[in-house]
């Protein structure tokens, strides 16, 4: 199976410009020459020139961590694709937990998102996941339905190639809780089947599904060794160059 993981890291809203630079400075010698995976850093839009900057001609890619559906516009305070990539990066995170707790972001912005990010040739990392109580209630599978159903809609096969999902319980993220491989993979594997469903089943075989949610060096092994989880999305343990480096290369 080709689907190459991706260790993606989201910076959220941590590290100015010149902390930026100096993890990209530390980081790069402990990942140079790793090609197994895809490694990519999430900072926050002020600093993403200078990471995209200090990563030119390495094995490191980087993107912003939101992105606008509009081309322009009266939308203060957002980033548009055109921005985005006038920078130099490449992907983008979109629906985050934190998007949709804190920032009202809905599935149908989710899909207006996605249908940009693909117009742009941005890579989307669409996330998804459940909470505790719906975990709790037996409703995970109809959550990450809903929420991917939304997300897809309207998008045409031909198109969903460079779509990765990151599968992020929202019980995991930040808490210390991680999903045993085993819930992974269970979730991961309703994700492939819906994306069948909703797409069709040579997008379901070749798309990327991330796990997030406490991925840490410790655990990364057990998680990431797992041929159905095909890369993660960390956040806190990222924020370190030798932490996220050896998840990297766990
Ligand atoms: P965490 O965050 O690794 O700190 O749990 C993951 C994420 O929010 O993407």
């Amino acid at each position: 199976m080709s689907r190459k993981p991706l260790i993606a890291a989201n910076w959220k809203m941590y590290k100015t410009p010149a902390e930026a630079k100096a993890f990209v400075d530390a980081f790069l010698p402990l990942v140079a020459g790793h090609t197994r995976d895809e490694i990519a850093l999430f900072p926050s839009v002020t600093s993403l020139a200078t990471v995209v900057e200090a990563v030119a001609g390495s094995n490191v890619l980087a993107g912003l961590q939101n992105m606008h559906y509009a081309e322009e516009g009266a939308y203060t305070g957002e980033t548009s694709a055109t921005m985005l990539k006038a920078v130099g990066a490449t992907h983008t995170l979109i629906g985050h937990s934190e998007r949709r707790q804190y920032f009202n972001e809905t599935d149908s912005i989710v899909n207006k998102k996605l249908h940009t990010a693909l117009i742009h040739g941005i890579v989307p990392i669409v996330c998804v996941g459940e909470h505790l109580h719906e975990r709790e209630a037996g409703l995970t599978g109809s959550v990450l339905l809903a929420q991917l159903k939304g997300a897809l809609a309207d998008i045409k096969p031909a198109d969903a190639s460079s779509i990765v999902i990151a599968y992020e319980p929202v019980w995991a993220i930040g808490t210390g809780k991680t999903a045993t491989p085993e819930m992974a993979i269970g979730a991961h594997m309703i994700i492939r089947a819906e994306i069948a469903n909703i797409l069709d089943s040579s997008v379901a075989r070749a798309i990327r599904i991330l796990y997030g949610g406490s991925v840490k060096p410790d655990n990364a092994t057990d998680l990431l060794d797992q041929d159905e989880i095909n890369g993660a999305l960390v956040g806190g343990a990222s924020l370190k160059p030798d932490s996220f480096a050896s998840i990297v290369k766990y």
